[in-house]
């Protein structure tokens, strides 16, 4: 706003400069998602990464305080598996599309229409949701979670596109629960991922043209696509994979230039760790969510313990089975 960039640009500094002492103090760990902003990303997480990373990071953290900065449902993973630690979220506006698209009582009325079908749930997901499904997954483990159940059938939930790049993956079939014959115990099991109709407000954005687009302008583009872009997208782009995925696919090759479908910081933060990569800007979608946690949240919530992330008990004890099952597949 106010600004000039090297105004602001001080600013964030000093208000890193103000956390960093703080988060010590408070024997506070900050977990930071891919997709903060580089002021916030490049300064004050003691870990970055991907959300199985992070829930990784959360199960075996020994500090007192867990700073999420990430969105809720991030938070909340963290919170169920540290049930006695603090877990901290620096807003409670930091929401997602994906987990706001399903119920428990959803998730409960699925189990009734297809009783001894495993059900997998995102890890966008709230507690109350994981608290009724077999297994949680990742962007990173989703297939493989699916192949391990080793089910004809299985319900995945709530990512109609994560669903349908998981059923392209592993071969099986999708459906949705509405175009299933009320008689059709048998017909369903001709099918085999049942899916629902949630998706990601940033990623449903990209689209086939965006790619061909910028392919005509720069035939030598290596194209990345987070799997909760529709399969259309992800089948014309050159890779798909969780956030910390599509940055190690960076890091790893060579590229004369890469576009990124996903969150826009990611690319930001790569561009700000490596500038010899050169970084295709198509678009600038940023998550409304992510971008509600900033460094001056952060510095609040450590100077004011806020805001305090609550699981009820008897729906963590729950949820955790889910959570703790993924960890240990992988
Ligand atoms: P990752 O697990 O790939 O980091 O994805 C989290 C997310 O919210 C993607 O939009
Ligand atoms: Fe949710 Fe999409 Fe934002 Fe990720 S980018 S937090 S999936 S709305």
């Amino acid at each position: 706003g106010a600004f000039t960039p090297d105004a602001e640009l001080w600013y964030k500094a000093e208000l890193a400069a103000q956390i960093l002492p703080l988060k010590k103090e408070r024997n506070a760990v900050i977990l930071g998602h891919n997709y903060m902003e580089p002021a916030l990303f490049h300064t004050i997480p003691d870990f970055v990464g991907d959300s199985l990373e992070l829930s990784r990071r959360a199960a075996e953290t020994d500090h007192d305080i867990i700073v999420f900065c990430g969105v809720e449902f991030m938070a909340e993973t963290a919170k169920i598996l540290n049930p006695e630690k603090t877990v901290l979220i620096p807003s409670r506006k930091a929401g997602c599309s994906l987990a706001e698209s399903i119920t428990a009582e959803d998730v409960r009325r699925l189990r009734e229409q297809f009783p001894g079908v495993p059900i997998v749930a995102y890890i966008n997901t709230y507690a109350d949701v994981k608290a009724e499904v077999d297994i949680c997954c990742t962007s990173s483990n989703a297939a493989k979670v699916v192949e391990s159940l080793n089910s004809d059938t299985v319900i995945f939930l709530p990512d109609e596109y994560l669903a349908r790049n998981v059923a392209r993956e592993t071969g099986k079939h999708i459906i949705f629960p509405t175009q299933i014959p009320r008689d059709g115990q048998d017909t369903m099991l001709d099918y085999h991922i049942i899916a629902w109709h949630g998706r990601c407000e940033v990623h449903e954005q990209f689209t086939v043209e965006d790619i061909e687009n910028v392919r005509a302008t720069f035939p030598d583009v290596v194209v990345l696509a987070h799997p909760e872009c529709s399969p259309e997208v992800v089948a014309a782009a050159d890779f798909s994979g969780s956030t910390s995925a599509m940055i190690r696919f960076v890091e790893e090759t060579n590229a004369p230039r890469y576009l990124l479908l996903t969150e826009c910081a990611m690319g930001d933060n790569i561009a700000a760790a490596h500038p010899d990569k050169e970084m295709v800007r198509l678009c600038s979608i940023r998550c409304r969510h992510m971008n509600q946690i900033r460094l001056e949240d952060t510095l609040a919530a450590l100077q004011h313990i806020q805001y305090e992330v609550h699981v009820p008990e008897e729906i963590r004890v729950r949820a955790l089975r889910a959570v703790q099952r993924m960890l240990e597949i992988g």
